[in-house]
Parts: C-alpha cells; structure tokens; sequence
C-alpha cells in the first residue's frame, strides 16, 4: 500500500541531510550517502500532499487563524494513539520543537540555572541550553544488557541545587530506548523529591519498533502534570520536518501562564503550511505510520546484522526512533580516524557521536530512514572500510 523502497533523488532542493553533506562531512552528493539529520528520505502520507495541494489550488497563502481544528487533531491523535486525553487548552504551537524547548527555559529557568540532560542526547538540547546562558548538567546513561538506563542515584549523589530542569528524550535520541512504566514512574519521583520541572520531549514517540509500547509520561505518573511540559510533534513521525510545527502542552495552568507570556514577548504565530500538512496527518495518517515502523524494523534488522559483523563494532538494538547508534569501541581506532574511514572511504555522512555529549565519544549515528536499497549499500560500504578488521 505504501511505497517507502521508492528512491527518491532529494539532491539540490535545499535538502539539508543531502545537500549540506558536502560542506559539513566532506562526503560529495554525487556519490554519498547522507545518514545524518533526522528526517527521512519517503514522502509522507498522501493526505499531507492533497492538503499542501489544495491549498496551492486555492492560491492566497495569508495568514493562519481559527486553530481548533489542529488543536483536536492534535488531542485525537493523542488520545486515539497513545490513550492520553489531552486539554486542547494546554497545547501551544511553536516552530519546532527545538525552539519550544528553548522558550520552555526562557519561561521556567533563569540564567546560571542547571538544566540536566541524560547524556549521550539529541545534540540541540546541549546547544540551546548553552545559548541561553543556563548550565549544562549532563548525567550519563549507563549501558545494561546493550541498552541505555538512567542512574538516577548518580545523579542524586551530584546535585548541588542550582538544578531546576530534567529532560527527557522519551524514546531516547540516540540509543533508541523506549522507556519503561517504571523507569517512567522512578524518574517523576525524582522530580517531585527534587522540585525539578519535566520537560518530556516526545518527538519520537509514534516510531517504535512492532511489539513494542511507547508510555505518554503522565500515564506513568499522573501526579507528574503540575511539573510536566510535553513536547511533541507530527514532524518526525510524518517527515514533514520543514513544517515546522511543533506542540508544546503544559496541563498545569500557572506553568502554562508562564509560556504563554514567554511565546507572546517572542511575536510567533502559527506556520500556516506547517499547520495544514500537520492537521492532514494527525487526521488520516494513523496507516501510513503502522506501515512505517514495520519498514524500519526491516532496516534496522538489516544494518544491525551486517555493521555488528564488523570486529569491534555493534550497532545498540532500537526499541524506537530509526537512528541507529553505532559504537566503534571496540576497534580500538580513535574517533577521527573511526569518521575518516565512515566519511572518506565509505562516503557516508553520519552523527558524530561526541556531539551528543558525555558517552557519545566513541559512536557515530547512522538515520536508517531510507529506502532499504541504501541500507544494504551503506553496509556494504561499511563492511569495505573497516575490512583490514576481518
Ligand atoms: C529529541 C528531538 N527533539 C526535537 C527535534 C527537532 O524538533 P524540531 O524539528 O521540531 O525543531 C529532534 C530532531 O531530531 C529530536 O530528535
């Protein structure tokens, strides 16, 4: 029913994954492969496109009011996928999520204040934490069994007071977790035994792996809402990622009073073409996903079993999200000379691993969503480059 082996020639498009791979890797689109941002090389579900077109039919391209129809296809798709019933009042669209977690510490932190990421983490927390002049706390993921757990008495053991914010990546960018009830409910626990806020950023909540069972944060921990601010979006899950539009849903009303005064003082209003292709997506695109997750389980499968072939090198299992997590430990090699053989040799731009911060040193990430023709092309690529290893 969907076509996602289709290949589809993304260059010179203004594609950032394919056409800034050049200038950031040094890998040439002629003959590159571009693993590296997050967005996926399908088209997304057909009734994204008929509402861009029927907009373009139309013609008049002003702007964007009267949100009540994205707003309840929003809170149906919250409801109808993940079985949370959200407030339609509680959600705030931004543009992306990115600069909703970035307004989300100008409304609840002040500068100097520590924001704790579970490191390695999706490389734009740790920028825009920066950038906002707060302080990085990074608490390293410990690796169990192959999968990334949080220790959440190290981190007790490290506070010093100065933290106001914990973020969670749920499921986990890189690593690929999709975190348990319990490791849910643990971690709300900790925040009210600390009076931290819970910024739960859920981009990557509908790309789980068939089987598995992505938890919404406050399903885990109801009580959790008076701290919670959920990020989500339909960007990742329907490749419309330049549509920038992204949900910012905050149940407690003060909290939400406060963000609301942050996003006022920023000016921003609703992308009109983001929130017609999103509103089309929630409301019809509940097959397409199924199909998709299914399709990136093949791929993982697939580069699992030929990277892990490799001495040295083992790609983490994904529970969710389609970026694999490759750790080059165990060649011995450094990280330069592990991004010279992935870049030079084997000509794919992929995730330097040092960019998503304490423990990402030795990884690269490798984005698997991709027509499977390329996922057998990049291991056989890979395989060539590190073949001294076998
Ligand atoms: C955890 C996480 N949050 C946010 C984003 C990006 O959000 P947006 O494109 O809406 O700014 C990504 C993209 O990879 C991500 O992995």
């Amino acid at each position: 029913m969907f076509d996602f082996d289709e290949i589809i020639d993304r260059r010179g498009t203004h594609c950032s994954k394919w056409d800034m791979m050049q200038p950031l890797y040094g890998v040439a689109p002629e003959d590159g492969l571009a693993m590296w941002v997050a967005d996926m090389d399908f088209r997304p579900p057909a009734a994204v496109s008929a509402a861009l077109e029927a907009e373009v039919r139309h013609g008049v391209h002003g702007y964007f009011g009267g949100d009540a129809d994205w707003k309840a296809a929003v809170a149906g798709w919250m409801a109808r996928r993940h079985g949370w019933e959200v407030e339609p009042a509680s959600i705030a669209t931004t543009h992306g999520l990115v600069a909703g977690f970035a307004l989300c510490l100008q409304a609840f932190t002040a500068p100097g204040d520590g924001v704790i990421l579970f490191t390695p983490v999706y490389h734009a927390f740790h920028r825009i934490v920066r950038a906002n002049g707060r302080e990085l706390v990074q608490s390293p993921l410990v690796e169990r069994d192959g999968r990334y757990e949080m220790d959440l008495d190290a981190l007790a053991g490290a506070l010093t007071g100065r933290e106001k914010v914990v973020v969670l990546c749920s499921p986990h960018n890189p690593g690929g977790r999709v975190w348990s009830r319990e490791e849910l409910r643990a971690l709300a626990d900790f925040c009210a035994a600390h009076d931290l806020l819970l910024i739960s950023d859920e981009i990557h909540h509908d790309l789980v792996m068939p089987g598995g069972r992505h938890v919404a944060m406050p399903l885990a921990a109801p009580e959790v809402v008076e701290r919670l601010v959920m990020l989500t979006a339909p960007t990742k899950t329907f490749n419309i990622a330049g549509a920038l539009t992204g949900n910012v849903i905050i149940p407690d009303e003060g909290l939400r009073a406060r963000f609301a005064a942050v996003q006022m003082a920023s000016g921003g209003s609703p992308n009109r073409f983001g929130v017609l292709a999103a509103t089309a997506a929630y409301a019809e695109g509940d097959a397409w996903v199924d199909a998709l997750c299914g399709y990136l389980a093949g791929n993982a499968a697939a580069f699992d079993a030929g990277v892990d072939a490799i001495p040295g090198v083992r790609s983490m299992r994904l529970e969710g999200t389609y970026l694999a997590w490759v750790d080059f430990a165990g060649t011995g090699m450094t990280a330069e000379e592990v991004q010279a053989r992935v870049e030079r040799t084997a000509r794919i731009a992929a995730s330097h691993g040092a960019t998503f911060g304490l423990g990402g040193e030795s990884f690269m990430r490798f984005n698997l969503a991709t027509p499977r023709a390329r996922i057998d092309e990049a291991v056989r690529r890979l395989q060539a480059a590190f073949g001294d290893l076998q």
